[in-house]
């Protein structure tokens, strides 16, 4: 299984819009077993197709201590959300950045299992956060974009500078 190449922000291929899934099929078996591997070596707790460049509306989570709770969501809806909650983010497409957005507290998720199978899932807390934020890219937003535009222009300068440095 091979782990994949992560886009950085301020890429433009993190923008672009997901399709869902309408084939359950071995290749998407393949890529939900991509993500999770990318996701679990970066290491992060969540990680969207988008990341890696497939526009399909497939995220990996798990937000647990033990890295033994694996959550795929395919085609992924919020049909009910509730409350409010301030919780800093960090994103594997935007290394070194942490910032704290409101989201809601709670969330009531549709979406399908890599099989098809339609299920609910209710969240509260760091994985209502985690889940909200990787649908963000789905939907071709990440998550600095709702911060000011100065903080926007500070960060896209500093990670200039690192890659500038990597180079
Ligand atoms: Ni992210």
């Amino acid at each position: 299984m091979p782990v994949l190449d992560i886009l950085r922000y301020p890429d433009a291929r993190l923008h672009k819009i997901a399709a869902p899934v309408t084939v359950f099929d071995q290749a998407l078996k393949s890529l939900v077993q991509d993500l999770a591997e990318t996701m679990y070596v970066a290491p992060g707790i969540g990680l969207a197709a988008t990341q890696v460049d497939v526009h399909k509306a497939v995220i990996v989570v798990d937000v647990s201590e033990r890295r033994d709770s694996l959550i795929t969501l395919v085609n992924p809806e919020i049909v009910e959300s509730s409350g409010l909650s301030d919780m800093e983010e960090g994103c594997l497409s935007v290394p070194g950045i942490y910032d704290t957005l409101e989201r809601a507290e709670r969330i009531k998720v549709r979406a399908f299992d890599q099989t098809g199978q339609a299920f609910t899932l209710q969240a509260q807390g760091l994985l209502s956060v985690c889940i909200q934020h990787e649908m963000d890219h789905l939907k071709g937003k990440v998550f600095v974009e709702y911060l000011s535009t100065l903080k926007q222009q500070r960060i896209r300068a500093r990670l200039a500078k690192h890659l500038r440095k990597s180079a």
